[in-house]
């Protein structure tokens, strides 16, 4: 029986690590073709020549997602190298926490930056492909910071919380072209997103806060489980955290 990911073209921003790097294995070893996107092109390469070496389909692209040029590339790519683009992964993101009070702004500008912008340069780069096809399948990255606000992550929130009224939107109006539509909200998730804190003392707290992280191929089975429905079934949000995690 087909488990609806073998065969599929997938293309994923940010699979040089986290997430990313852990959903392209775990598709990989299911069948599907997988375009890698990140800036990091050697271990992009590495991951890529792993999953080819076992068997699989995987290319290497090197992406900045805050360039739509770069994105749309990207996808091209995939069409170039695969014929289609089944499923868009908007992943790529970054989590410099810090309170609003120590103006951050360079911080402030780079998450807008990748985590909305991205996001959007990656719907804008796969959306006309996947309308003319009449099929396909867009996941977007939030955050159970999509759903909550707290001291200290106000600007990550605010632009997890827009990953998820985008992803809303994009749901109602790509309806008449058969495109599916997920937006998957990860809490803890042991990956390197931590490092992206650059105040000393908010890592420290960050670090102390992952210590209850679970697995990345948690994330890796939600996107496993939204792609694998039947086509006619739409998987819209998933939300999960680790038991232990009260926030
Ligand atoms: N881990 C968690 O607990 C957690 C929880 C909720 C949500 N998330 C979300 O999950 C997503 C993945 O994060 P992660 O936890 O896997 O962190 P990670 O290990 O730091 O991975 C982040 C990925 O994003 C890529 N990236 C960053 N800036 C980029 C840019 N300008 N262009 C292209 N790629 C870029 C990085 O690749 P390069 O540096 O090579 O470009 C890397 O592959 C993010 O959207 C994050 O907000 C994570």
């Amino acid at each position: 029986m087909s488990n609806n990911i073998e065969g599929k073209v997938v293309v994923i921003t940010g699979a040089s690590s986290g997430l990313g790097e852990a959903t392209a294995r775990l598709l990989s070893a299911q069948g599907a073709s997988v375009v890698l996107g990140a800036r990091r092109v050697d271990r992009l390469q590495s991951l890529a020549d792993e999953l080819t070496g076992s068997g699989g389909k995987a290319i290497a692209i090197t992406t900045d997602v805050t360039h739509c040029e770069q994105v749309k590339r990207l996808v091209a790519a995939a069409v170039q190298a695969y014929g289609r683009i089944d499923v868009m992964i908007n992943n790529a993101g970054l989590m410099p926490q810090a309170p609003l009070e120590r103006l951050k702004i360079d911080e402030w500008n780079r998450m807008i930056d990748v985590n909305i912008k991205g996001v959007l340069y990656g719907i804008a780069a796969a959306l006309p492909h996947m309308q003319q096809q009449k099929s396909g399948h867009i996941i977007n990255v939030s955050s159970v910071a999509g759903h909550k606000v707290g001291p200290g992550f106000a600007v990550y929130a605010a632009t997890k919380h827009a990953v998820r009224a985008l992803s809303e939107g994009l749901r109602q109006e790509v309806k008449p072209y058969n495109i599916r539509t997920t937006v998957i909200s990860p809490g803890a998730d042991a990956t390197e997103r931590p490092n992206s804190v650059s105040e000393p003392d908010i890592a420290e707290k960050v670090r102390k806060a992952y210590e209850i992280a679970i697995p990345a191929e948690s994330f890796a089975r939600a996107v496993a489980f939204a792609m694998s429905q039947p086509e006619e079934v739409d998987v819209n949000e998933i939300l999960f955290r680790p038991t232990r995690q009260e926030l």
